[in-house]
């Protein structure tokens, strides 16, 4: 969903398009509450959207909490928390 509805602006590898570059270097030292904020209710006067109604605040959370560690290159496999908590 990340890479879909986020890639459309911010590149399919996050690396930037019409939005800024998600990636770890670039979202470093940025506080995370104000990117949960920007995903939540939209940088108004930009491109960027509210996805309110589509994710809440824990979800973007999360979403933040991903990108921050790095988003997998290649959408791939499940995170290891499921994984290890699946056995
Ligand atoms: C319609 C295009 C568009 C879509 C879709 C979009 N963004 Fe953005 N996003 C932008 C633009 C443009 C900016 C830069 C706003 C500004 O100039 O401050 C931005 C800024 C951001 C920022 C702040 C980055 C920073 O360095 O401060 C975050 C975080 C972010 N977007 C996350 C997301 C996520 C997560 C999604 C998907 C749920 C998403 N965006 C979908 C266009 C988009």
């Amino acid at each position: 969903m990340v890479r879909q509805d986020c890639g459309s602006c911010h590149g399919l590898t996050l690396q930037g398009g019409l939005g800024p570059a998600l990636t770890p270097a670039a979202l470093r030292g940025k506080p995370s509450e104000g990117l949960v904020a920007t995903i939540v209710h939209g940088r108004p006067g930009t491109p960027m959207p509210p996805f309110r109604g589509l994710l809440d605040e824990s979800e973007a959370a999360w979403v933040v909490e991903r990108l921050v560690e790095g988003f997998p290159a290649d959408g791939g496999p499940a995170p290891t928390q499921q994984t290890v908590g699946a056995r």
